[in-house]
């Protein structure tokens, strides 16, 4: 199985983790598989998607090409009617294609978690190009993810810089995710 076939590529796809909890609760967030000699994602242990994994070993990678869900997963939680079961793991309504993992944490390194692929689906094919604007907003949502962690206030800086590239080039629905992001950050820090 090549994972090229389902949009995973050399280096670092930024993807949506669908897992499940041992009580039946679905999970959405991003996650980078990285895919070098070894496949496999670093992943923080006080998420929920890493409780997941220890409890079922299982992950389903979504290629999703929309970067509100990009926000909506990493700093809320999604509606669950976006979400389905196959082989008892959720998947994402609205990924183009997924891959359904194995998990197997590294002897040593506990963040560290090889992925064996199980099977796969290509539900749609799209025609794309490069936009500075969806960059901008995944850039920015990995900021904001640090900024919670951290509250090193170099990452609010950082989400402004992109946020300027949003109001330039980004589509409505970008426009969007952007709000949403900072609201989000409002929510909670009431800094931005
Ligand atoms: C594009 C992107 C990539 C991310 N990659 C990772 C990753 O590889 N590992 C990780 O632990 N968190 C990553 N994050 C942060 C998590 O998505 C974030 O901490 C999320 O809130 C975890 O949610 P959960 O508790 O529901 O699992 C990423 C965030 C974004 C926006």
């Amino acid at each position: 199985m090549k994972l090229r076939d389902f949009g995973i590529q050399d280096g670092i796809s930024e993807v949506i983790a669908t897992t499940i909890s041992p009580t039946g609760k679905p999970n959405a967030a991003p996650i980078g598989i990285i895919s070098d000699k070894k496949i496999c994602a670093r992943i923080y242990p006080d998420t929920h998607t890493y409780s997941n994994i220890q409890a079922t070993k299982k992950l389903v990678a979504n290629v999703v090409s929309d970067p509100l869900v990009f926000v909506l997963s990493a700093l809320g939680d999604l509606d669950e009617k976006e979400l389905y079961i196959v082989d008892e793991i959720p998947v994402l309504r609205c990924a183009d294609a997924w891959v359904s993992f194995e998990c197997e944490k590294d002897e040593q390194d506990d963040t560290l978690i090889y992925l064996h692929p199980i099977k796969g689906k290509v539900l749609r094919k799209r025609i794309w190009t490069i936009r500075r604007s969806t960059n901008a907003i995944i850039e920015a949502t990995i900021h904001a993810t640090r900024y919670l962690a951290t509250k090193d206030e170099k990452y609010l800086k950082w989400i402004a810089h992109y946020e300027e590239i949003v109001k330039k080039c980004g589509s409505m629905r970008e426009k969007e995710a952007m709000k949403k992001l900072k609201g989000f950050l409002r929510g909670r820090y009431k800094k931005l």
